[in-house]
């Protein structure tokens, strides 16, 4: 059965959110399994930081998960138009993956959460693609084809899922948010069965 890694961070819940749509949606596709991981934080002290196992959300991911995986979903708050550093530190430690080749021609996509409505969605999703093209997996994006597309009046983007929380973090997902996280995961988990074919 095709596995899709559903990859992300998330410090208040809007990204894990996020994650559990895209997930569905992925499951929505006859005979994919969808496997979320989280990333575990980092301080200036990084030996510090980590617990074994996190205290809540998605077991954190291992390196076998990428090796695993016929497709890849990475999901991060936006931080300064940009994505979190507890992501980027645990795609820094890929080396090994990238020299294999353990990514390449696996389908993939991204996802983002932000305070703001102009606060940097698109560029943070663009963040997330750089490192998957150098792993040499394929972007996934969200085709106007997905009518919520047109109408949103939040989150959901070309360029991948995303959710506008509001400066206290506590709006919930709008049904377009919900729908074209669902639809990106049903993307990336629909290509990669055809691939597997
Ligand atoms: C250090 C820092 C930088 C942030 N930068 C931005 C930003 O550039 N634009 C924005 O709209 N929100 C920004 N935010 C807000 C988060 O992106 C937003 O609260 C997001 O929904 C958090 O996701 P989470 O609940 O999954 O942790 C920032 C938050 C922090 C802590």
């Amino acid at each position: 059965m095709p596995s899709i890694l559903i990859l992300y961070y998330s410090r208040n819940g809007s990204v894990a959110q996020l994650a559990r749509h895209v997930a569905r949606g992925v499951e929505e596709v006859p005979g994919c399994e969808a496997r979320l991981r989280s990333v575990p934080p980092v301080a200036p002290v990084t030996e510090t930081a980590r617990p074994p196992v996190p205290e809540d959300g998605a077991p954190y991911a291992t390196h076998a998960d990428l090796a695993d995986c016929a497709g890849l979903i990475l999901g991060s708050p936006t931080r300064f138009g940009n994505m979190a550093a507890p992501l980027k530190h645990f795609l820094d430690s890929t080396g090994a993956e990238w020299a294999s080749g353990t990514l390449v021609g696996k389908p993939a996509g991204v996802f983002t959460s932000t305070a703001s409505m102009h606060g940097g969605q698109e560029t943070t999703l663009l963040s997330m693609m750089l490192p998957l093209l150098h792993h040499g997996a394929l972007l996934v994006g969200i085709p106007y084809t997905e009518a919520a597309l047109n109408t949103t009046s939040g989150g959901g983007t070309p360029y991948g899922a995303s959710h506008v929380a509001g400066a206290d973090g506590a709006r919930p997902l709008l049904d377009a948010e919900r729908e074209l996280a669902r639809a990106l995961g049903r993307r990336v988990a629909g290509i990669a069965v055809r691939l597997a074919a």
